[in-house]
């Protein structure tokens, strides 16, 4: 088991990162991220999921033009769409691949390498531009790279008191 305290500070110091170096991520290092999203949770174990990793900068580039925010797609060396399977799992394939994301963002950061959350895109093109299928939900792409330049300050947090009830 990990150290409690040293999970929730690392759980506490991860931030979104939104520059990279344009060094190649490791290979051993890449497999560790998706290793991570393969070994996520799923209802009813359907894993109903796939994983695109993108290299090809040309790629890269087309979809760094469809995101609102995600300029910085350009300038990373590797990205990972995840793909949810509406199909293997109707009622769960948003939350099951949320948490994969989830996954593989907290296994690239105990790594060094940053990620970002990107959710605003016009993913009607951005199934287009990978080929993706009618049955296919496009939730996100990753891109990972070695942090570059200082890490964030902390964003805000609302405090416990605020979103916690308890009912003794
Ligand atoms: C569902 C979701 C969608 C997000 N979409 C974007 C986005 O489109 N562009 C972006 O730069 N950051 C995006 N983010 C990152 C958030 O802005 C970031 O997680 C939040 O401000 C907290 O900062 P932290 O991750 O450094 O703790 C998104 C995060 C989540 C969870």
């Amino acid at each position: 088991m990990i150290d409690p305290v040293k999970l929730l500070n690392f759980l506490k110091g991860r931030r979104s990162i939104r520059a990279y170096h344009d060094k190649p991520i490791d290979d051993k290092e890449l497999k560790m991220i998706l290793e991570a999203g393969r070994w996520t949770p799923s209802a009813s174990n359907r894993q109903p999921w796939e994983f695109i990793v993108i290299r090809n900068k040309e790629i890269l580039q087309k979809l760094a033009k469809i995101l609102s925010y995600g300029r910085f797609m350009k300038e990373v060396p590797i990205a990972i769409a995840i793909v949810a399977k509406m199909k293997t799992s109707p009622k769960w394939y948003l939350i099951d691949t949320s948490l994969v994301s989830m996954n593989m963002m907290l296994m690239a950061w105990s790594l060094g390498i940053g990620t970002c959350w990107i959710g605003a895109m016009n993913r009607e093109k951005a199934k287009e531009i990978l080929g993706l299928r009618d049955n296919d939900h496009f939730l996100t792409i990753l891109p990972f790279g070695y942090i570059k330049g200082e890490i964030p300050e902390p964003t805000a947090r609302k405090p416990l008191e605020k979103i916690v009830k308890y009912i003794e």
